[in-house]
């Protein structure tokens, strides 16, 4: 075959790969995310309450993007504030499977960061009551940081 026929040829292919990767990119940065919030499901008050903030997260996402959905985005802040207080008061499932030894610090590390928990969620709170959405989406990214690091430190991966 002559090289401008397959130069020719090359342009859709080309451009049939650079489409699947636009939409593939999206699909799997999708995955990473469900990846990390992947905790095991377990039938607890403080599952429960994880439950609760994790719809909150959710819905946070968007409606912290608009100032015009702040009265919604407090509302959820409230919800996911109320499960973090609660969730404070519990403890992991995996505190029973410790060495007895080791159980208190275990749970008194989570209580501690359980609270560093509550605060954040203050600070998106005034940020969304002060109208600045870009401060409230940057405190939502530590948010998801803490979530992670929580998950790592605190659950049966
Ligand atoms: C944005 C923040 C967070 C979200 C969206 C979130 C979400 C979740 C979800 C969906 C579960 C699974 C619940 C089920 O089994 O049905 C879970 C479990 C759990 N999370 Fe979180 N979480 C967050 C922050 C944290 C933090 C900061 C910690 C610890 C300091 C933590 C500790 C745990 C533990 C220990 C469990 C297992 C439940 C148990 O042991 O009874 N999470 N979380």
């Amino acid at each position: 075959m002559k090289r401008w026929k397959m130069t020719l040829l090359g342009i859709p292919v080309a451009a049939a790969l650079l489409a699947g990767r636009a939409f593939v990119a999206p699909a799997v940065a999708q995955d990473k995310e469900d990846a990390k919030s992947q905790v095991k499901d377990l039938d607890t008050e403080l599952a429960k309450q994880m439950e609760v903030i994790d719809e909150a997260m959710k819905k946070l996402r968007r409606t912290l993007r608009k100032a015009e959905s702040n009265t919604e985005s407090l509302e959820w802040i409230d919800k996911m504030e109320k499960a973090g207080v609660k969730s404070k008061d519990l403890a992991p499932a995996m505190a029973a499977k410790m060495p007895e030894a080791k159980r208190a610090e275990f749970v008194e590390k989570y209580k501690k960061d359980m609270e560093v928990f509550i605060k954040t969620v203050g600070e998106l709170k005034a940020a969304v009551k002060e109208g600045k959405n870009d401060k409230a989406q940057e405190i939502f990214k530590a948010l998801k940081d803490q979530e992670e690091k929580g998950h790592e430190k605190y659950t049966e991966q």
